[in-house]
């Protein structure tokens, strides 16, 4: 059988990258084989292209050129690991897809749904069957952006580009219902890796 494809999306600081590591330990406690990625990157050329994006060296790239390196970074990552794992029946948890690009630049950039299509291109058919929407509200975001002591490119940007984000996000979760599941971010690391490891259970149980 196919594998599951789990991605996580939400603003910056909302806590995706602690919460999919825990889910990945559950799966592996519980004998799920699991691959656990992240965008932009996962593969070494994908990686080589995410040093590209986030280095705040890089001011002078244009609004286009960023959205077809998330792209170009998407496009191998698909290929090279996120495709194989899923036929090889693994569950697939990765940090951000798709919807990041739709957010930030399609969204927030105000660059549009072209970005939505050249996406279409990158993964060639690839959807998530479930997100995780780590729901952290614009001014909670700001504090932890506030509080960030690295920030990379896209973490500088002001605070009107991640109130977008968080609008973009509001609106693919209804556009998406079927697919989205939206966790409190507010609340504490413990409750909510076990709201997301109920949800998951539950879904899991259900394709059985
Ligand atoms: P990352 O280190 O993954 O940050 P976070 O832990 O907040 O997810 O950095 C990725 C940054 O790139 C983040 O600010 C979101 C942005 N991004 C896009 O703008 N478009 C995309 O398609 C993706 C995948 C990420």
């Amino acid at each position: 059988m196919r594998g599951i494809f789990i991605t996580f999306e939400g603003p910056d600081g909302s806590g995706k990258s602690t919460q999919i590591k825990l889910l990945a330990r559950h799966c592996e406690e519980v004998g799920i084989p699991v691959l656990l990625t992240r965008e932009p990157g996962g593969t070494d050329i994908s990686e080589d292209i995410r040093n590209l994006l986030l280095d705040p060296k890089n001011t002078d790239m244009s609004g286009v050129t960023e959205a077809l390196l998330y792209a170009a970074s998407r496009a191998q990552h698909v290929a090279e690991k996120i495709k194989p794992a899923l036929e090889q029946g693994k569950i697939v948890l990765c940090d951000r897809f798709m919807d990041s690009s739709i957010a930030y630049q399609g969204y927030a950039r105000g660059l549009g749904d072209e970005v939505r299509m050249i996406n279409e291109f990158a993964v060639q058919g690839l959807a998530p069957d479930i997100t995780f929407f780590l729901d952290l509200p614009p001014d909670y975001g700001r504090r932890r952006l506030e509080a960030s002591r690295d920030p990379d490119r896209l973490e500088l940007e002001d605070m009107s580009f991640h109130d977008k984000v968080y609008e973009a996000y509001m609106k693919l979760r209804d556009m998406y219902p079927q697919r989205y599941i939206s966790v409190d971010a507010t609340a504490g690391v413990e409750e909510i890796a076990e709201e997301i490891r109920r949800r998951f259970d539950e879904y899991v149980a259900g394709r059985a």
